[in-house]
């Protein structure tokens, strides 16, 4: 019996990297992509006992995602779970009274147009391979708490997680007649490089209580939610968001 197939977008560090991990602990096999070379998260997968696919691509890019694909099909025959995880933070955190429009499409570029288009591409392979299977298929977002909290010095990044959850909704609706689960896992500040910049500030933050669970997250955290959907252990569930936030979102008086 050939294994579920999963594909890691943004895998080669952080949260991608722990997700291939995960997915592949949990007895997948994982294609991951990311612009750098994902060696070491292919390694991962690899010593996890499955097979790994490691390749380097932009998801921005129409041909990237084009041959992707094909790289995933001629090499599995399969794909049961997409994460988009691929992200990236402005390079400059600037008041958005001074923000620019490079900055502005290169954010939205990688965290929301990229990631639609590839969903798109994969979900209509899901649907074309759902009329001869019923494998659980699923696809997971990684969006984040900047959905619906207000940072006024990095707002193209706001508007891009804002985008990711719309997305989410419009997937989910489209793809449940398919038998497709489509979620959001929203992770709060998770300990990566992306968040290397401002460790002082959220080590404060975090010590006078701004997360109910006082610790940072661990990518591991977020690897563990993904696990859940890709699973299948929520089947009647779809547009779901899973909050991976040590409790941020819960409003306090
Ligand atoms: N770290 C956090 O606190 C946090 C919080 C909320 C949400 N997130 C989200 O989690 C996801 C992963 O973030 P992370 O903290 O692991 O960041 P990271 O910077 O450590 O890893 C991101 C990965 O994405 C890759 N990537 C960037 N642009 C790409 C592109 N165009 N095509 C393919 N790959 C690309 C990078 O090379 C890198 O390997 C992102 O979507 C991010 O917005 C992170």
């Amino acid at each position: 019996m050939d294994a579920p197939v999963a594909l890691v977008t943004g895998a080669a560090r952080g949260i991608g990297a722990a997700i291939a991990a995960e997915l592949a602990a949990g007895g997948m096999d994982v294609a991951v992509l990311d612009v750098l070379e994902p060696t070491e998260s292919v390694r991962a997968v690899e010593a996890a006992g499955r097979k790994g696919l490691g390749i380097v691509g932009d998801v921005t890019r129409a041909e990237d995602r084009e041959k992707l694909l094909e790289r995933i099909d001629r090499t599995f025959g399969r794909l049961d779970v997409l994460v988009n995880n691929a992200g990236v933070a402005p390079k400059v955190r600037a008041d958005i009274l001074e923000a620019t429009e490079e900055s502005y499409d290169r954010v939205m570029g990688i965290n929301l147009k990229g990631p639609y288009f590839l969903t798109q591409h994969v979900a209509n392979w899901m649907i074309r391979r759902r009329e001869s299977c019923d494998d659980w298929m699923c696809i997971v977002n990684i969006g984040s708490m900047s959905s619906y909290t207000a940072s006024p010095s990095r707002g193209e990044y706001c508007l891009s997680k804002a985008g990711v959850s719309m997305a989410t909704q419009l997937w989910a609706t489209r793809l449940a007649d398919f038998g497709i689960g489509v979620y959001e896992i929203r992770p709060g500040i998770i300990a990566t490089d992306m968040t290397s910049t401002v460790k002082d500030k959220y080590d404060k933050l975090i010590a006078e209580g701004l997360t109910p669970i006082r610790r940072w997250g661990q990518p591991a955290d977020v690897a563990g939610a993904v696990a859940v959907c890709a699973r299948g252990e929520l089947k009647f569930s779809t547009g779901e968001i899973i909050n991976v936030d040590g409790g941020f979102h819960v409003q306090r008086l």
